[in-house]
């Protein structure tokens, strides 16, 4: 029967919910702040949301001391969300939208298409809902991912290659999809991605600035993996339509700038494609980083104490330490270039996201230190951070605004995509902003379905 586990049916919570969890019933928003206690009590579903306890986003406005602009560089929290990143949201509403319209039974494992965050969330999610999960994903990615999915009872089928292979996933995906018990997440592709973003992340976003600075939002900065974070480009857009949205991508795998197709060390992002869901029309530029320079920024800011208290003063950079992993680092960089790029002033605001913590790089920290040959000194560190947090490079900007330009990203999403079995039909009406839209806008009969369904099954209580 659908909407049936082997531990019968597990309630979570709509889009709205998710974007404001104060609309949540005051004694379940309690159950689930305890809840946060044991991260596999079934009520830190009702926890996947950008919010602390006050119902306010999570995000700090990083120091002018230390980001060297004269705009706010405002940072999004997302090692708050359980399982540690903000990619359970996307793996919860894609399960909660199956599930809730019967394409889910009990039995069918939940597959997630992966290279590390979003498979950890359909581990996460998939143990707390009851199904099996097997997460598809690269072999070279940080210890720390396989261990987190195991630890949820994930298994795990490992593909070649590392962060830029995952089109040897995707291909692996197609041939576990022959057989029906198994139900693809397929983040890359399913629209609850793009509507979690847009309605959640965009909201966070929306609500963080109104706090900072002149109260809009003058760029968004995301580096696409999936691209569903950049869908919160689409919720600054509608609000402030002269808002910028910048993609950042790795120079060494340069595939939005100019079809590159190198290995990169920023695990999360730079997949070698323009993917299905990214609304390219909503993306104004992309700015190319070196990879490199995120691992050894992230050293920086997690280490860097002596410097740090040097530049911020005491106390200002506490948040610097945990919160962030290696492309959290790109997208500060990217919000820092685009401040400097954009010659914004000291009542912008730049918005970025923080998407995992360190908890999942320390291994990354080791290879570093070998890479380099021994201890990586104080004099090193501030070196680095000298490079690293300041303007870009001449050049490292393009424009995509352009119709050209959006032909060519167009192109280059078909080129993929058609080899998947989607029609032109299909991929020509994603040259539209009414199909963006018109996805964005099924929101609301998601909401009234997920409700729906929890009451047919008892409620919330
Ligand atoms: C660490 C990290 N950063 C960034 C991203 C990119 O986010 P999105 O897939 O929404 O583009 C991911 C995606 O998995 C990620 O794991």
């Amino acid at each position: 029967m659908s909407n049936q586990t082997a531990q019968g049916y597990v309630p979570g919570p709509t889009y709205d919910e998710m974007r404001n969890p104060l609309l949540l019933p005051a004694e379940l928003r309690q159950a689930a702040l305890q809840a946060r206690r044991d991260e596999l009590d079934p009520k830190n579903l009702f926890n996947i949301h950008w919010c602390d306890a006050s119902g306010g986003p999570r995000f700090a406005v990083l120091p002018r001391a230390f980001t060297r602009t004269r705009a706010n560089i405002v940072v999004l929290f997302g090692c708050g969300f359980p399982s540690g990143s903000h990619k359970v949201g996307p793996a919860y509403s894609t399960l909660a939208e199956a599930e809730v319209e019967g394409r889910i039974h009990a039995g069918m494992t939940m597959v997630g298409p992966s290279t590390g965050n979003f498979g950890i969330g359909v581990a996460y999610v998939s143990h707390l809902k009851g199904y099996p999960a097997l997460v598809v994903m690269p072999e070279g990615m940080s210890s720390e991912r396989y261990e987190r999915i195991r630890k949820y009872g994930g298994a795990l089928d490992l593909t070649p290659g590392s962060e830029s292979d995952v089109i040897l996933v995707l291909e692996r995906v197609e041939e576990i999809k022959r057989d029906p018990s198994m139900f693809i997440l397929a983040q890359f592709e399913l629209m609850p991605n793009y509507r979690f973003h847009r309605h959640v992340t965009g909201d966070a976003v929306l609500r963080a600035a109104a706090q900072v600075g002149n109260g809009k939002v003058a760029a968004f900065v995301s580096a696409p993996g999936s691209a569903g974070t950049l869908a919160a480009g689409d919720a600054v857009k509608q609000q402030f339509p002269g808002a910028q949205v910048v993609a950042v991508e790795p120079k060494e795998c340069a595939t939005l700038t100019s079809d590159g197709r190198g290995t990169h060390r920023i695990e999360g992002i730079g997949d070698k494609m323009v993917v299905l869901i990214h609304n390219v029309l909503r993306t104004d530029h992309i700015l190319t980083v070196h990879d490199d320079d995120t691992v050894r920024g992230l050293k920086v800011m997690h280490s860097g104490v002596e410097m740090l208290r040097r530049v911020c003063g005491d106390g200002a950079y506490e948040c610097f330490a945990e919160s962030f992993g290696v492309s959290s680092i790109c997208n500060i960089m990217g919000a820092i270039r685009t401040a400097h790029h954009l010659g914004l002033g000291e009542d912008d605001n730049v918005v970025t996201i923080a998407t995992d913590g360190f908890d999942r790089y320390p291994s990354v920290m080791n290879d570093l230190e070998q890479r380099v040959g021994g201890t990586i000194t104080g004099a090193m560190m501030e070196e680095w951070y000298n490079g690293i947090f300041g303007p870009a490079p001449e050049g490292d900007f393009l424009d995509v605004r352009s119709t050209a330009q959006h032909q060519r990203l167009f192109r280059m999403k078909e080129e993929v995509w058609s080899r998947f079995g989607y029609s032109r039909e299909y991929l020509d009406s994603m040259k539209s902003n009414d199909f963006w839209d018109g996805e964005y806008a099924k929101v609301g009969a998601m909401n009234a379905k997920i409700a729906e369904v929890r009451e047919k099954h008892g409620g919330l209580g």
